[in-house]
């Protein structure tokens, strides 16, 4: 049979990556694919830059149209990242009846259900694995392993920059800007790093889980995001004293009332195996009716895991060319006639436990006044602790944690509490899920 050929557009550290793979693995590669695999044309925007990848008997430009224009590529990868250029080219290489496999997170939570429908209507693949958790089959996982359960819930921790800022800090007391300077050089963090610690990367991935899981459309606008920049190592070493970690959370949790979907920093028992994920390392808990709790772990950045997910998609798309296009695995997991308009809850319905810390002064009954603020919005108390005083000696922490409340009856308790003359400065409001 004849080899099938491989535009790759974009030669940085997922394409370099890419590259290595499919290359070094090629024998394997065409075993399991039927076919051999070749990469024949390759684009990138400064082609006199230093490379990770040899790309010797590849056709080199600095045009990416000249590849998704190229007659002789039957499948495309886009691995330029962003969502200007990114999505004219893969729009473009639809029209043009090739197959797409990309890892480009952000084009696919902002753009995905636009490019999927021209790809549909098109006859042809795109497929996105390393789109989410890197090198973790999370996208076949629910997509397919999991397609027999009703989804309830899942929580992960989708952005590794995040996750190894947070492991660092906590472990060896590292400073933030100089951890992310690292996770910048060692290739995790995105173009603009701010997407990894304001949550934005994740709330991208989680956009895309939450629309296998549960059948709706991609709706990044909709998905809650707080990042880690606020998170102090007082919160981190109190945390770990009542037995949990800080863990930067992507969650979606399917209610009655409709589709929870936040990202924030997240109180999580250190007993769960979640909780001990470290460092690059990324994690992702589904919960389904049928398999209960299911959990992947692996490198969710860099280089080759990146690519391992790129090269697994590639090798999907050949094994389905044969497929009839109306049988084949849908995008989003559902049948694009079945995807359902869920209403996703504001902020203020998400329903959760909370850390709270707060400065309070040392006297008798202040504490008494916070409690009844918290009673009267109906929030139970599930733990408090009172620390020792600070070094004014006037005043001390506090540190409670709730049990689940209604997300608005916390910030109308908040706003109360901080308006006591006994209290000052704000209080620290830390998310907590057991994940049970
Ligand atoms: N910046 C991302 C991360 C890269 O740190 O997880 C992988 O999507």
């Amino acid at each position: 049979m004849k080899p099938i050929k491989v535009g790759v557009l974009g030669l940085g550290t997922v394409g370099g990556g890419t590259v290595n793979v499919l290359k070094r693995n090629a024998l394997e590669i065409a075993r399991r694919a039927g076919r051999d695999i070749v990469i024949t044309h390759a684009s990138a925007k400064d082609l006199s830059r230093q490379r990770i990848c040899d790309t010797q008997g590849i056709n080199l430009t600095e045009d990416p149209f000249a590849v998704v224009n190229n007659p002789e590529i039957d499948i495309v990868l886009e691995l330029i990242g962003g969502y200007g250029l990114a999505k004219d080219l893969v729009l473009q290489a639809i029209a043009n009846g090739k197959h797409v496999v990309t890892a480009n997170k952000a084009l696919i939570a902002l753009h995905g259900n636009e490019i999927f429908e021209a790809a549909t209507a098109k006859g042809v693949m795109v497929a996105f694995e390393a789109a989410v958790a890197g090198g973790i089959p999370i996208i076949k996982a629910i997509r397919e392993g999991l397609s027999g359960n009703q989804i309830e819930w899942l929580a992960g921790i989708i952005n590794g920059t995040g996750n190894f800022i947070l492991t660092e800090m906590r472990d060896k007391g590292r400073d933030f800007a100089d951890v992310l300077a690292e996770a910048q050089a060692l290739g995790y963090a995105e173009a603009d790093p701010t997407f990894d610690v304001e949550g934005i990367d994740a709330g991208h991935k989680l956009t895309i889980l939450a629309s296998i899981a549960f059948g709706i459309p991609l709706q990044f606008d909709k998905v809650y995001t707080e990042g880690i920049t606020q998170i102090t190592r007082i919160d981190v070493e109190f945390a770990e004293e009542l037995g949990y970690r800080i863990k930067h959370l992507g969650i979606a949790r399917k209610r009655p009332e409709g589709i929870e979907l936040r990202v924030h920093p997240t109180l999580i028992p250190e007993r769960r195996l979640i909780a001990n994920v470290d460092g690059v390392k990324n994690a992702v808990l589904v919960y389904g009716d049928a398999v209960g709790p299911t959990l992947y772990y692996g490198s969710g950045a860099g280089a080759e895991p990146t690519a391992s997910a790129v090269v697994a998609d590639v090798i999907d798309v050949v094994r389905a060319l044969t497929s009839d296009p109306e049988n084949r695995v849908p995008h989003l997991a559902f049948q694009a006639s079945s995807i359902q308009e869920l209403p996703v809850l504001a902020q203020e319905q998400f329903v959760t436990a909370y850390y709270l810390r707060l400065t309070a002064e040392d006297k008798p009954g202040v504490l008494a006044e916070v409690t009844k603020i918290l009673a009267a919005h109906n929030i139970s108390i599930e733990a408090i602790i009172q620390k020792e005083p600070h070094s004014d000696k006037s005043t001390l922490p506090v540190i409670m944690l709730t049990q689940k409340t209604l997300e608005q009856e916390m910030n109308a308790a908040i706003i109360e509490i901080e308006a006591l003359p006994t209290i000052s400065g704000q209080i620290s409001r830390i998310r907590l899920e057991t994940l049970g």
